[in-house]
């Protein structure tokens, strides 16, 4: 039994198309994949997947409630667990072009039941990040018609019983808000499920307009932003520790797992590794230069709003919008970045949303699934049943959960997926050592094993509730795939 469960599948074949690959092409194989994207493509695409609800919603609890002006720290720590982790996936996805990322590296190297365990923690991912940025989507959203609202003289408020979730959420705490449920939140996902049904491609010129509209008022917000910055606002740099994890170094560890979100997405590129013209070379270019250009202007971001109003009043669901509004004078720039969340928050939604009815499509037509999820639209050629379900659990989700349980959820589910990646990647290593690989992970294993470890660590700095939820997660997922996935896989019924 035991060899059975850890049976690798080969590398080189490759009977399926797996997660991403409808952008361009069908579900019907791996032929009908376009190779279109370029190392721009990919660099805009691994940004426009990376910047949403960490930076424009997150920042703010984690200052206020854990780093302080810290925060910075914490979003280098973060950013350095990424680097380890990306050169790894830039590795496989240079080496192994296919685009089931995580999953289908997996697969190769620790085998069936492993790549079970992060298919399943790719859930907590892409359907759970879906929930969680629709949930930061809707503050936006509904800041944003309120201030419209005040520009044509109106003081019309959006129904609070309609504008958040029934609790609240924080340090394994739950409060009641009074809401009834997410309605912009449920509104937005299934707005962006109906896209993903019939097709809508993620098209790589409207990326690159969300990426440019979101990257231009993230600079406005720095440039403008940073002549209202007060010094004195970054002492005490790391607040004294209040017990627990708030403040001290503690509360900027803890911080960093939070921030930890901002950062996912530059993994996303790995998926589209079928449709980039020149994968070997411009993978690691699309997901380590995304990578770069997030992790410095996340940390000037901390800086300036840091800077720009006391940490204590950041923790907010609209953090960048409230230190906007201490300064009259950049009233207009925050409904510029209300207007830039809003479109970059919807990106997010649409790639995590694209995403994880593909990783179900994987996994089905490795036989982990029921058919039910592999099967393709005859005409609009995209996993439109797993879609459908993908959208209606993400829309139910962000309608009655709050932001901090499902993002501390998608934080979790995607270390766990890059600890194995790097794992992974010293193994193929060994296992494999004929296999080409344009591109090397520098100074392995030492990096493969500081992304392992420094990967887990943050997992660590999760909080014990966390634990428990991932703990309930798994249990599940292994009873479905011994109730299922176990049977009726296809490679441990091949000869
Ligand atoms: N990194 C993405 C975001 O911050 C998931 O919204």
């Amino acid at each position: 039994m035991l060899e059975g469960l850890f049976r690798v599948k080969p590398v080189e074949a490759s009977p399926h198309v797996d997660a991403g690959e409808p952008v361009e092409g069908s579900l019907t194989g791996e032929a009908d994949l376009k190779r279109v994207l370029t190392a721009r493509h990919l660099l805009l695409l691994g940004v426009g997947a990376i910047i949403g609800a960490g930076i424009f919603v997150m920042t703010g609890q984690a200052a206020a409630n854990h780093a302080g002006p810290a925060i910075m720290l914490s979003f280098v720590l973060a950013g350095v667990a990424c680097a380890f982790a990306g050169l790894c996936y830039a590795e496989f996805a240079a080496m192994i072009p296919v685009s089931g990322s995580a999953y289908s590296y997996t697969y190769a190297t620790l085998g069936e039941a492993v790549a079970w365990f992060v298919g399943w923690s790719l859930v907590l991912e892409y359907l759970f990040a879906a929930s969680a940025v629709a949930v930061g989507w809707s503050a936006y959203t509904i800041s944003l018609m309120e201030h419209i609202a005040h520009y044509m003289g109106s003081d019309w408020k959006f129904p609070a019983l309609l504008a958040s979730a029934p609790v609240t959420y924080a340090n394994g705490n739950i409060t009641a808000t009074g809401a009834l449920f997410n309605l912009p939140a449920v509104l937005i996902v299934s707005a962006v499920g109906v896209l993903c049904y019939i097709g809508i491609r993620q098209s790589a010129t409207a990326n690159a307009v969300i990426v440019t509209i979101k990257v231009g008022v993230i600079l406005a917000l720095i440039g403008f932003g940073s002549q209202y910055v007060n010094p004195d606002n970054w002492t005490p740099f790391i607040p004294p520790n209040e017990g627990g994890d708030r403040f001290g170094w503690p509360g900027v560890f803890r911080a960093a797992s939070i921030v930890f979100f901002a950062y996912i997405g530059f993994d996303a590129v790995s998926t589209t590794a079928q449709e980039a013209k020149n994968p070997q070379r411009d993978m690691p270019i699309g997901i380590l230069g995304s990578l770069a250009v997030c992790t410095v202007l996340y940390i000037i971001v901390a800086a300036v709003l840091t800077g720009m109003m006391p940490y204590n009043l950041l923790g907010t669901a609209k953090p960048v919008a409230t230190a906007l509004e201490n300064y009259p004078a950049l009233a207009w720039l925050k409904l510029a970045v209300e207007i830039g969340a809003v479109a970059g928050l919807t990106s997010v939604i649409l790639v995590m949303l694209m995403g994880q009815p593909r990783v179900f499509f994987a996994m089905a037509r490795d036989g982990l699934m029921p058919k039910f999820f592999g099967a393709a639209h005859p005409k609009y050629h995209t996993p439109h049943k797993a879609t459908v379900v993908v959208a209606i659990v993400a829309a139910m989700l962000a309608a009655f959960f709050p932001l901090g349980i499902l993002g501390d959820l998608v934080s979790m589910g995607t270390l766990l997926a890059f600890a194995t990646v790097c794992t992974g990647v010293l193994i193929l290593r060994r296992t494999r050592p004929d296999l080409p690989r344009p591109f090397r992970v520098p100074f392995a294993p030492v990096t493969c094993v500081l992304g392992t470890l420094s990967c887990l660590a943050l997992v660590g700095f999760m909080g014990w509730y966390n634990w428990a939820l991932l703990g309930a997660w798994t249990f599940v997922g292994f009873l479905i795939y011994f109730g299922y996935g176990y049977r009726h896989s296809k490679l441990r019924q091949a000869p």
